[in-house]
């Protein structure tokens, strides 16, 4: 295979300056090439005792290929609790690396491999344990939430991690009971949760490329040519677009939304990696990819992470092969430490969740 140039993603950093990252370009397969790597990645999956976890946002080959070998295709809180409880030896994440970072504090004897560790976020980039850490200690009377989008040291750093299906639950809960809160890096989700919970929150300035590309005019100008049409937003978009939601939520309450609201069309405000998903569950209904790029403006995600999609079968099998440079590794003192702040969500979750489940039975 031809090695192609890697795209080089604009993000924000937490103090305004611009952040350059690199993202290699999706994997193209040659026309028939597919089904012979499926089935070399169902047979390495089987021979290495290893489980799929795959998120909503990579290619539906890989989504697929979850499913059929007894894996999930979920959320970030669900990919965490379904690599936690599985009996496999080796969890295989595909995803973005605090994905696999999570796995891995969660299951520090198990095997953690994704397909490539080079997949980042955008909020994790914007957030370096050094800086975050200063900045909790500037606020000592505030308890730390982070969303799970943060390397394994800013969450040995926290309090509480979150995900975006918890993040309102648990916030209202510490509001609840008078709490302050640090929260970080998510300023769309953090300000959405704010004025959901309204809790005394302190934010960090960082935001997803992803979400941050989506534009409420143009979603206006969507919805006047499909007036059937509803809504679904996931809570990283900007506030404008948020309040053109039907429904607000983490990739999973999306397609719950959609099955719950029944209409034939809808417009989504999250990568597009998930209409897979919605197209299976409900055949015949429509879906749109809400559009992210102003009139002559150019978008740089077009609602498609470009880490995410770093992820295909050619590294998979790879990965599955033994090949270096796949294992995920954290640090024994870093990851005891991030270990409480996860567990306390999922344990939140167990008791809060209970209808909690992805697509496969851990
Ligand atoms: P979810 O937890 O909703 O899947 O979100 C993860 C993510 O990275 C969204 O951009
Ligand atoms: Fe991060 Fe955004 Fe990609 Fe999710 S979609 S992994 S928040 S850059």
């Amino acid at each position: 295979m031809a090695v192609a140039k890697p795209i080089q993603i604009r993000f924000e950093r937490y103090n305004g300056d611009v952040g350059i990252a690199p993202a290699k370009p999706p994997e193209v397969l040659a026309p028939g090439e597919r089904t012979a790597l499926v089935e070399r990645a169902t047979k390495l999956l089987r021979e290495r005792d290893a489980v799929l976890v795959a998120h909503y946002y990579v290619h539906p080959d890989l989504q697929d290929l979850a499913q059929a070998t007894g894996g999930t295709v979920s959320d970030s809180l669900e990919m965490a609790r379904f690599g936690h409880e599985h009996k496999a030896g080796t969890v295989v994440v595909a995803g973005v690396r605090f994905m696999g970072e999570t796995a891995k504090i969660l299951n520090p004897e198990k095997r953690v491999l994704m397909p490539d560790l080079q997949a980042e976020c955008s909020l994790d980039l914007a957030t370096p344990a050094d800086q975050f850490s200063a900045f909790c200690d500037a606020h000592p009377d505030r308890v730390v939430v982070v969303y799970a989008n943060t390397s394994a040291a800013v969450k040995a750093r926290s309090d509480w991690m979150v995900t975006s299906s918890i993040a309102e639950k648990i916030v209202a809960h510490l509001h609840h009971q008078g709490k302050k809160i640090l929260w970080a890096p998510d300023k769309y989700l953090g300000d959405y949760v704010q004025r959901v919970t309204g809790a005394d929150m302190l934010m960090w300035n960082a935001a997803c490329v992803v979400h941050e590309e989506f534009k409420a005019l143009q979603i206006e100008e969507m919805k006047l040519k499909h007036p059937g049409a509803k809504v679904l937003v996931h809570p990283e978009s900007p506030r404008a677009v948020i309040a053109l939601a039907d429904a607000v939520g983490s990739t999973t309450g999306i397609i719950q939304a959609a099955e719950r609201l029944g209409a034939k069309e809808y417009i989504v405000a999250t990568d597009g990696g998930i209409i897979h998903q919605m197209r299976k569950r409900l055949p015949g209904v429509t879906f749109i990819e809400a559009p992210t790029a102003g009139k002559g403006a150019t978008c740089q995600s077009c609602a498609h992470c470009p880490w995410m999609a770093m992820n295909g079968l050619h590294n998979l099998i790879e990965t599955l092969e033994g090949k270096p440079g796949h294992e995920v590794f954290v640090d024994a003192e870093t990851g005891r430490k991030a270990k409480l702040p996860i567990e306390r969500m999922l344990e939140f979750a167990k008791k809060n969740l209970p209808q909690m489940k992805g697509s496969g039975d851990a």
